[in-house]
């Protein structure tokens, strides 16, 4: 793609994943149980029920997964680690089994020439530390810095990259505002002090990761959307101002020492528990910023609703994938550049972006997902432009290596590159899979012309 120009040439072409939806093998060597595995298995939570327990199977797959990454030719692997795996009470005793997984996944990777980026945290809060109070009590960020350090110091002799929280907004808004997440809380007091107490979290295990590990390079993924007012009426520019407020702005401006955007504190009414030093610790200095981009919202002015009082109304024009999102690949360009030029990141990595659709393994065998591919091809070339006009993005994440457990919609929906048959475990490599692959050797084959 000759679009693609822009990309630097020490690009990194990634795939990502997390524990929760891919590895299954929740009873195994010691892990104990999440708030997801409470949460999907409570009647009702989770379309048709479904749950985690086996997932992907990639507990016991790492070799063959490793050997699908190879084929598609990737440089890096966005995956996380489950911490009821490794501290299964939450604070405390070390699961030695646990660690030993990552240690084997990690020397895979490596043996295959590919770079472990890792996540710390992607939404499996211990359950023995929700029964203490989850994330709305401080000492679950304190614990939190207490695991990160331990597997930094396990595995920073060989994981260089690493992001402390991936998307702490759905952790807070959606599993503590809306409900529709583990834990299933709807409490705006609870679901602020749970997004002050990430990012207390997330600044002391920068400490701890850098503490055990000094050459690492860390990281935070954030979900952002440009958001746009659904009229031109004064109420829903205000509301789309204020829905900024809750996506975008209350999670990158604590990140980057200016504090809890005042308008927001205003609109959610809630005082945060801040002790002294705790705003300079959240501000910890980042070898990069994470973005996850899926869509834009329209908002819609809503008095009665819950915080923000900013309601998402659908866009029913255009093109739409499996979960009901607007494709617009405009939006990952407006929010690199936005984040360029508002909060001047030292790098920037898309560590998640994908659609997905319903796809099917046909009588030949194949998966055929050409509105994938575009939607990948769309994506890319939007964020070359953005390089082009100065963002400093290094590397893109494709949401997802393979179809996994899509969190309340279970296994329906598929986003990944390579399909998976949870029948049988069988992995087949879409038509997307196939594309990504072509795209990575194309720049790579680009980029030694040009040296
Ligand atoms: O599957 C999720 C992932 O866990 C977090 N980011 C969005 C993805 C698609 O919904």
């Amino acid at each position: 793609m000759n679009d693609l120009n822009a990309l630097p040439a020490d690009f990194t072409w990634g795939v990502a994943t997390a524990a929760y939806q891919i590895e299954g093998a929740v009873a195994e060597d010691g892990r104990a149980p999440s708030i997801w595995d409470t949460f999907s298995h409570t009647p009702g939570k989770i379309d048709n029920d479904d749950n985690g327990d086996v997932a992907c199977d990639h507990y016991h797959r790492v070799p063959e997964d490793i050997g699908l990454m190879k084929q598609l030719g990737v440089d890096a692997y966005r995956f996380s680690l489950a911490w009821p795996r490794i501290v299964p009470d939450g604070n405390g005793q070390v699961n030695k089994a646990g660690l030993a997984f990552y240690d084997r996944l990690v020397d895979g990777l490596l043996e295959a020439g590919i770079t472990p980026f890792a996540t710390l945290y992607h939404w499996d809060l211990p359950q023995a530390s929700q029964d203490r109070g989850g994330w709305p009590v401080r000492e679950t960020a304190e614990h939190f810095a207490a695991y990160a350090g331990v597997v930094a110091e396990r595995l920073g002799d060989r994981v260089k990259d690493w992001a402390t929280l991936n998307e702490p907004l759905c952790s807070s808004w959606i599993g503590h505002l809306d409900g529709h997440m583990a834990p299933g809380v709807k409490d705006l007091t609870a679901a602020v002090r749970t997004s002050y107490h990430l990012h207390l979290g997330h600044g002391l295990a920068v400490q701890a990761i850098r503490a055990a590990s000094s050459d690492a390079s860390v990281g935070i993924v954030n979900n952002l959307s440009p958001i746009l007012p659904a009229s031109d009426s004064e109420a829903d520019r205000a509301a789309a101002v204020r829905a900024d407020g809750h996506t975008n702005r209350w999670w990158l401006d604590p990140i980057h020492g200016r504090g809890y955007p005042q308008d927001m504190l205003d609109v959610y009414g809630v005082e945060l528990p801040v002790r002294p030093g705790d705003l300079e610790t959240i501000a910890a200095p980042l070898d990069w910023l994470g973005l996850n981009y899926y869509f834009r919202q329209f908002v819609q002015d809503d008095p009665t609703g819950p915080a923000p009082y900013a309601k998402q109304v659908d866009v029913p024009e255009g093109r739409h994938t499996h979960m009901g999102w607007e494709v617009n690949s405009d939006g990952i360009e407006q929010l690199l550049t936005r984040l360029t030029e508002e909060y001047n990141p030292r790098k920037i990595y898309v560590t998640e972006n994908g659609s997905a659709y319903p796809d099917v393994v046909r009588a030949d065998g194949s998966v055929h997902d050409p509105e994938r591919i575009q939607y990948l091809e769309e994506h890319l070339a939007a964020c070359a432009r953005a390089v082009a006009k100065g963002a400093p993005l290094a590397g893109y994440f494709a949401w997802s290596l393979m179809d996994n457990f899509e969190w309340a919609y279970g296994y329906a929906k598929r986003f990944g590159l390579i399909h998976v048959d949870y029948e049988t475990q069988v992995r087949t490599v879409k038509s997307s899979g196939r594309r990504y692959a072509e795209i990575i050797s194309e720049a790579a084959a680009r980029n030694s012309k040009a040296a």
